[in-house]
């Protein structure tokens, strides 16, 4: 089993030290140019993207980086329109695409279309799967995690071999996410999202957790062993995974080991 590289951070340098590695680790791959970065959204990657926005700013080499790049997202809620401020879509092009001037057919996110079409292959991937692989993969992938350890909306109970599709939001995911919508019934109950076997292909995965309330799944993922009940954990068998966390979403680990 892979290590996983950890780095634990105070809270108020958090958005901008795992900004400033991500932005570095976008040169580890070649060919910049043709960049594929998979995106996360939620409250914990706004600062990541603001601080993208004003690296590329200022480092043209970083601004080309990002305005050409495809950009694969993890997720999205079933039922919203792109022009609905809660969806992925909506938060994608506000916080990065359109600050840095990304034409918005660079990115793509899971939809009825990609998703629900039937699996082009035996092995059952979807057309948002094979997207990805006609990219050559993605290059690095940006992810949170769920107070229950979900990964992307892999929710617990997932398994380490699935493909992008349409899942039930568990209770508590829908709980979290109440905090984006002006009344908790509007969250919708469904989503696509796309598969652990996909996350688990991209080079490298730069993962960031803030908050006490992370603190259990966090323990859970980097102390734990791989499986569906906390479906972050499948990170333990990916080889280039980086994760950031504040004091606070570190709080749970086994004191002295991480100093
Ligand atoms: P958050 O979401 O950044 O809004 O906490 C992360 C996640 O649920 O994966």
């Amino acid at each position: 089993m892979a290590k996983m590289k950890l780095f634990i951070v105070p809270s108020a340098d958090f958005a901008t030290t795992a900004g400033d590695y991500v932005a570095r680790r976008m040169f580890d791959f070649g060919d910049a140019v043709s960049f594929v970065l998979g995106t996360a959204t939620g409250g914990t990657m706004e600062g990541i993207y603001s601080t993208l926005v004003g690296k590329a700013r200022r480092d043209s080499d970083l601004g080309l980086c990002l305005r050409t790049a495809h950009y694969f997202g993890m997720d999205e809620y079933v039922g919203l329109e792109p022009d609905n401020p809660q969806s992925y879509e909506f938060f994608m092009k506000k916080h990065l695409l359109a600050p840095l001037g990304t034409p918005t057919r660079n990115l793509k996110l899971p939809s009825e279309k990609t998703v629900l079409a039937s699996p082009l292959a035996e092995d059952g991937r979807s057309v948002y799967d094979q997207m990805i692989f006609d990219v050559g993969g993605i290059d690095l992938q940006l992810a949170g995690i769920g107070e229950n350890g979900h990964l992307a909306f892999n929710e617990p109970g997932s398994m380490r071999t699935s493909w992008a599709r349409r899942v039930e939001l568990a209770p508590g995911t829908k709980e979290a996410n109440a905090r984006f919508f002006s009344n908790s019934s509007e969250v919708p109950c469904e989503a696509y999202t796309m598969g652990i076997q996909t996350i688990l292909r991209a080079k490298s995965v730069v993962l960031c957790a803030s908050g006490k309330k992370k603190a259990r799944a966090v323990q859970r993922m980097i102390e734990g062993r791989p499986g569906s009940d906390c479906p972050a954990s499948f990170l333990l068998d990916h080889g280039d995974v980086t994760v950031f966390l504040d004091w606070d979403a570190a709080s749970d680990l086994r004191s002295g080991l991480y100093t």
